[in-house]
């Protein structure tokens, strides 16, 4: 993908719907007894390696534009073939949960990218759990041999991670008792969302200064299916945002977002760096927050610089945007800081790698760390040839910078933003002037 710079980005614009809490509607429908209906369900290439799976164990899927319904009994059934999880981390994580209760054995396997990306991390709890997990230095393919019903555990996150706590919740659904989740570090709390949304009683003590948050289920649950309407993904807004904070003369606006505080802390870091965002018509649909985000250009020039250093607990309600986050650091006065995001090492592809080397290639100056890098700024950046490494949020967060830089921009393998934004260059395309 060529991409020149830009004059601005202004209009109205309809984001897909979001890829986490389609993961889970999907899911949890699909463990639902009945027929539930799925509206604004994400287009990506993930959510749809969810449905494939979820087919394949005897769940009836009809996906008739941005509208799925799941029918099933609430039970599911040996797949005679491997489930294949493509590039989706999400997807074979909390199958890997569904799939640990049920009485039969299951092959979880993915891409290239997906088959380096560490299972230690649920395997160790589903085991506890009384499942059996066989893979090679715990690696996809995974081989699930279920159990019915588990045993409760109480287990504390060792890392922070949604996926590893749905995992755990939804294998909890099919263990005999309570079991308890404790969280250090507060994650996107999507699936605890859509368990009650379905009407599983869970019993959720919030975090204080003293103690961390913990979430517990009483298993086995049987629950009916409901209808979900999914919002517009907020992290997918995040690079549309960043580009009309960028471009001066910008104003967009976008409905139907979803701003649960999980994942929302993008907004709030560009509001502290002086970014203009107007946020309203706030309400809670299918037990999730949603609103309008209206966001037009301009950052202050020299912002504080607390709000320059990203670190600790913000760390994984931020964790998809921080790629992009490094990219709006080159043109603020004094530049980004992060650190504690060395998960940002093990996503998709190693993001600190690759942003580093991409912002380097594009005249930034950039230090790496283990956990993270600091950028400097203002800068103006050129136009280069730069390299997703198949990572859709490296290649849209690279789309920005190239909308701002002096000169072409050449983004290599940038189909892979289907995996979470199939529209993305079109919509894009559709919203800059030049
Ligand atoms: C996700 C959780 C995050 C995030 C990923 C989607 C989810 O991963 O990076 O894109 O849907 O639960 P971790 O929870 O493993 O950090």
């Amino acid at each position: 993908m060529i991409i020149k710079p830009v004059k601005l980005i202004q209009g109205q614009l309809q984001l897909p719907g979001d890829k986490s809490i389609s993961h889970r509607a999907a899911m949890i429908a699909a463990l639902a007894r009945g027929t539930s209906r799925l509206r604004d369900f994400s287009p990506s290439e993930d959510c749809a390696a969810t449905l494939s799976c979820l087919q394949q164990l005897g769940v009836t899927v009809i996906h008739d534009h941005q509208v799925v319904v799941i029918k099933s009994t609430g039970t599911l059934k040996a797949p005679s073939e491997s489930l294949d999880c493509g590039n989706s981390g999400s997807t074979m994580r909390l199958l890997a949960g569904m799939l640990a209760g049920q009485a039969f054995t299951a092959t979880l396997t993915g891409d290239e990218s997906l088959r380096t990306r560490p299972m230690g991390r649920i395997m160790e709890p589903l085991k506890m759990m009384g499942a059996g997990v066989e893979s090679e230095a715990a690696l996809a393919p995974l081989i699930i041999t279920g159990r019915s019903p588990l045993a409760a555990i109480r287990y504390e996150l060792p890392v922070a991670s949604a996926q590893v706590k749905s995992c755990i919740l939804l294998a909890a659904l099919n263990a005999e008792g309570r079991t308890e989740v404790v969280e250090k570090k507060p994650t996107r709390d999507h699936t605890e969302r859509m368990l009650q949304w379905f009407g599983v009683p869970l019993h959720i003590t919030s975090a204080s200064d003293s103690s961390a948050a913990r979430i517990a289920i009483e298993g086995p649950a049987q629950f009916d299916a409901r209808d979900v309407c999914i919002p517009g993904d907020i992290s997918s807004a995040a690079f549309f945002i960043a580009a009309a904070v960028l471009l001066s003369g910008s104003n967009l606006v976008m409905e139907n977002v979803g701003l649960n505080p999980s994942r929302s802390q993008f907004l709030a870091v560009l509001r502290s760096l002086g970014a203009d965002i107007e946020i309203g018509n706030i309400r809670d649909e299918y037990n999730e927050p949603v609103g309008t985000v209206q966001v037009r250009s301009g950052l202050v020039p020299a912002s504080n610089s607390e709000a320059r250093h990203l670190s600790g607990a913000m760390i994984p309600a931020l964790i998809d945007e921080l790629p992009l986050l490094a990219v709006l650091g080159t043109q603020i006065e004094g530049g980004i800081e992060i650190h504690d995001a060395g998960e940002l090492r093990v996503k998709e592809t190693d993001r600190i790698a690759a942003t580093v080397a991409n912002l380097r290639a594009m005249g930034a100056k950039v230090e790496e760390y283990d956990d993270g890098l600091k950028v400097g700024g203002p800068i103006r950046l050129h136009g280069a040839t730069v390299d997703s490494r198949g990572d859709h949020r490296i290649a849209m967060a690279f789309a920005v910078a190239a909308l701002i830089a002096e000169g072409e921009t050449e983004i290599q393998d940038a189909d892979c933003v289907a995996v979470s934004f199939p529209g993305f260059f079109d919509l894009l395309n559709s919203a800059v002037k030049r």
